[in-house]
C-alpha cells in the first residue's frame, strides 16, 4: 500500500470505529470487567483488551497502529511530548556505566538532559560531528549502548548519513535512534534505513496545527520489548482528546506537508538571492551541508529551515522580525502558520565550532499565500538593512 492510503486507511478498524469514519474519543481510567475470570484473562494479557486507562483506548490504539504501519515497526508509543518521547526512548536502553553517543546538532533541551538526568545516573553522553558518516566506528567502544542521531540538525540542518552511522552502530552491538521530527513519517523510510526506533515530536507536523504536545517512537522487533517495556514503567500516556486531534492531524499530513514544502522551497530560493542573506540552510539546497544524503535517502523536505544573515547585530534582528505581520515570533513548528526565531548555534555545540557570517533566524513557512511572505520578508530585510545589517 502506498503511504497516502495508509494515511486515510491507517487505524481504522471497525471494532475501534464502530462503523463510522474516524475512531471515537474513548476517554478512560477504569475499565469495567464483565467477571473475576474476565479480570484474571485481563491481567494475563493486558494488551488484548480495555484493561486500565493508562495502556490506551480505541483512539490511542488507532492512532498507535497508523504511525506504526506507516513507519514499518513492530510497534509505536505515545508519550506526552516530542521531549517525553526522545528522554524515554534513551531510558530505555542507557544503564549506569553506559556510554551514549549523541549528535552535536542535537535539539537542545535533549543535550540539556543528557548533561543533566543522565549525567547524574552514571550515564556518559560523547557529541559527535552530525557528518561523521562512518568514521562513528572511531568513538564505538563496549560500553557504547546507544547513537542518537537528528536528521537534518536542530537549527543548522546538517543532513546525517543514517545508513552509514548504523551500519558501524549495529556491528559494535549499538542501537540508533532518530529524532526524525522533521522529515515526518513520510519523507524518511527511518527503519528500513538503519534506526532501531523513530522518533516524532508529533506536536509539529502530525498535529499540524499548533493546539497539541505529543511525541511517538516507532521501534523495530529488536527494540520495540525494552521501548514499550520503560514507556509503561514510567507511566508515560497521552489524553484521547490529544491522540484523536493527532490523528485528525495525520490524515491530512500528506497534502499539508507538501504545500509546505514547495511554499519553503521557493521562499528559501527567493532568500538565497537577497544580499542580506549569507547562507540558505535548507536541506533540500546545495548549500545545505550533507545535502547530497538529502537527496539520495529523503523523498522531500518541509517548512522549517534556517538563514544565517549577513553582518547585522541584536537590534538589526529586532527591527527585521518586530515588523513582520505574517510570521509570529514564537517556538515550535509545524503548524499551518509561519513563524521566526532568532537563534544561535554556537551555545548548543562542543564537537563541532559554529562559524556564521552572521546571526541565524530559523523559519517556518507556513500555508499562507508565498507572495505575501515574500512582501513580509523584503519589507524586513529593508528594516534589517537600514539598522545596519547586510
Ligand atoms: C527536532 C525536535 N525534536 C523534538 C522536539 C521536542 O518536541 P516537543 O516540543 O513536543 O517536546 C522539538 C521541539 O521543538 C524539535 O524541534
Amino acid at each position: 500500500m502506498k503511504r497516502d492510503t495508509r494515511l486515510v486507511e491507517g487505524g481504522r478498524r471497525k471494532d475501534w470505529t464502530h462503523g463510522i469514519v474516524n475512531p471515537p474519543i474513548f476517554r478512560a481510567s477504569t475499565c469495567l470487567f464483565e467477571s473475576y475470570a474476565a479480570l484474571r484473562a485481563g491481567i494475563a494479557n493486558p494488551d488484548a483488551d480495555l484493561f486500565y486507562g493508562r495502556r490506551g483506548t480505541p483512539t490511542h490504539w488507532a492512532l498507535r497502529e497508523a504511525l506504526r504501519e506507516l513507519e514499518g515497526g513492530a510497534g509505536t508509543w505515545l508519550y506526552p511530548s516530542g521531549m517525553a518521547a526522545i528522554t524515554a526512548s534513551i531510558l530505555a536502553f542507557a544503564r549506569a556505566g553506559d556510554r551514549i553517543l549523541v549528535t552535536d546538532s542535537a535539539y537542545e533541551p535533549t543535550r540539556h538532559f543528557c548533561d543533566t538526568v543522565l549525567k547524574a545516573m552514571d550515564i556518559e553522553t560523547v557529541y559527535y560531528d552530525p557528518l561523521i558518516g562512518a568514521d562513528i566506528a572511531g568513538l564505538l567502544d563496549a560500553r557504547t549502548r546507544l547513537v542518537l542521531t537528528e536528521s537534518p540538525g536542530s537549527l543548522s540542518f546538517e543532513v546525517q548519513d543514517l545508513p552509514a552511522i548504523a551500519a558501524s552502530a549495529h556491528a559494535a552491538g549499538a542501537l540508533v535512534l532518530l529524532d526524525n521530527t522533521w522529515a515526518t513519517p513520510l519523507h524518511l523510510d527511518a527503519l528500513a534505513l538503519g534506526a532501531d526506533v523513530s522518533i516524532h515530536a508529533a506536536t509539529k507536523y502530525i498535529v499540524g496545527h499548533s493546539d497539541v504536545m505529543l511525541g511517538t517512537a516507532t521501534a523495530n522487533d529488536r527494540a520495540w520489548p525494552r521501548l514499550k517495556r520503560m514507556a509503561t514503567a514510567l507511566g508515560l500516556t497521552v489524553s484521547a482528546d490529544d491522540a484523536w486531534l493527532a490523528l485528525r492531524g495525520l490524515r491530512t499530513l500528506g497534502v499539508r506537508l507538501a504545500r509546505h514544502e514547495t511554499n519553503a522551497i521557493e521562499i528559501a530560493n527567493w532568500l538565497k538571492a537577497r544580499p542580506e542573506v549569507a547562507r540558505v540552510l535548507h536541506p533540500a539546497l546545495p548549500d545545505c551541508p550533507g545535502h547530497d544524503i538529502f537527496r539520495r535517502d529523503f523523498t522531500g523536505s518541509c517548512g522549517l529551515f534556517s538563514i544565517v544573515m549577513r553582518g547585522g547585530d541584536e537590534d538589526a534582528i529586532a527591527a527585521f522580525i518586530d515588523g513582520l505581520e505574517h510570521f509570529g515570533i514564537g517556538f515550535s513548528w509545524g503548524g499551518y502558520e509561519s513563524l521566526i526565531l532568532p537563534a544561535d548555534p554556537a551555545r548548543v555545540r562542543s564537537a563541532t565550532r559554529w562559524q556564521a557570517e552572521g546571526p541565524l533566524l530559523r523559519l517556518h513557512i507556513g500555508l499562507e499565500d508565498p507572495a505575501d511572505l515574500i512582501t513580509d520578508l523584503e519589507a524586513g530585510l529593508a528594516r534589517f538593512r537600514r539598522a545596519g545589517g547586510g
